[in-house]
C-alpha cells in the first residue's frame, strides 16, 4: 500500500523535543516495515510563523516570507530524519519528482515545502495524487474537520465522513476569514477534489493513532471519500 503523511510542524515539533521526534520517526518506520511505501510531508508549525512574523516586521515581502517557512519545514524534514533507525532508507526530497522517485524505488522520501504561494497541505495532496497514493493522511493539530473552528466555537461538530466536494464546501468560507486555520487548506482540499483522493484527516499528536489509521482504517478523525470508491483492500473490515 502506498501512502503520503503529511506531519504538520506543530505535531511533530511543537518545541524541539528529541523523544517526540523519535516517537514519530518510530511510527513512520513501523509504517515501512507493515510494508507501506511512504511518502512524508512535514510542516513548519509555529517555528516558521515565528520567522515570518519577525521578517514581515523587517518588510520583507510575501514571497520571501514563504521561502523562509519553507526552509523551516525542510529543517523539520531534516530533523524527522535524523530519528530514523538503520530500517529505513529515508530520501529527503525538495521537489516532486526526487521524492515521487524515492517512493518507487521503495525508499522513504521525506519533504518540507516546495514553492511559494502554498502550504505543505497542497504539497503532501500533490506527491500523494503524483505517486498514486492509496491514502492520503494529514496529521494535524485537530482531530478532523469540523463545521466551525473547535478552537473558538466548544460546540463544533466533527464530520466522521466527507466526500471530496463536501471537504470543498465545508474548508471554502473557513479559508475567507482571517487568521481562521482549517485543518486542511483550501488548495489542498480542490486538490484532493480533482484527483478523488482517499484522504483521513486526524490528531496526529500521538503517532500510534497515526499508525492505526493506516493500518486499519480505525481513528476519530474525519474520513474524506470519493464517491464509489471502497475501502482499501489492507483494512480488515
Ligand atoms: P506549513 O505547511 O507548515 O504551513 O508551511 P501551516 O499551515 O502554517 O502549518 P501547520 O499546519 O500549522 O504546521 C509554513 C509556511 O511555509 C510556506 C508558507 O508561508 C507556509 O505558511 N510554504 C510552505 C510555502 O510557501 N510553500 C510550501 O510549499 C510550503
Amino acid at each position: 500500500m502506498r501512502v503520503v503523511l503529511s506531519l504538520g510542524g506543530s505535531v511533530l515539533a511543537p518545541e524541539l523535543d528529541g523523544g517526540r521526534v523519535a516517537a514519530h520517526a518510530a511510527a513512520v518506520e513501523r509504517l515501512v516495515h507493515e510494508g507501506c511505501e511512504l511518502g512524508v510531508v512535514v510542516g513548519g508549525g509555529g517555528v516558521a510563523r515565528k520567522y515570518i512574523g519577525a521578517a514581515r516586521e523587517l518588510g520583507a515581502d510575501e514571497v520571501a516570507l514563504d521561502r523562509l517557512g519553507i526552509d523551516v519545514t525542510r529543517l523539520n524534514a531534516r530533523l524527522l530524519r535524523a530519528g530514523f533507525g538503520e530500517g529505513v532508507e529515508p530520501t529527503l526530497a525538495r521537489d516532486y519528482e526526487t521524492a515521487e522517485t524515492a517512493v518507487a524505488r521503495g525508499n522513504t522520501a521525506v519533504m518540507g515545502g516546495v514553492t511559494p504561494g502554498q502550504t505543505t497541505d497542497a504539497v503532501a495532496a500533490v506527491l500523494a495524487e503524483s505517486v498514486g497514493a492509496d491514502l492520503l493522511v494529514y496529521g494535524t493539530g485537530a482531530d478532523g474537520i469540523f463545521d466551525a473552528d473547535p478552537a473558538v466555537e466548544p460546540d463544533a461538530e466533527q464530520f466522521d465522513r466527507l466526500t471530496p466536494d463536501e471537504l470543498v464546501e465545508t474548508i471554502a468560507p473557513m479559508s475567507r476569514d482571517a487568521g481562521a486555520s482549517a485543518p486542511v487548506d483550501l488548495f489542498a482540499a480542490k486538490l484532493i477534489q480533482r484527483a478523488g483522493m482517499r484522504t483521513v484527516v486526524l490528531d496526529g499528536t500521538n503517532p500510534e493513532a497515526v499508525v492505526d489509521a493506516v493500518l486499519t482504517g480505525d481513528h476519530t478523525g474525519t474520513d474524506v471519500v470519493p464517491a464509489g470508491s471502497t475501502e482499501p483492500s489492507y483494512w480488515a473490515h
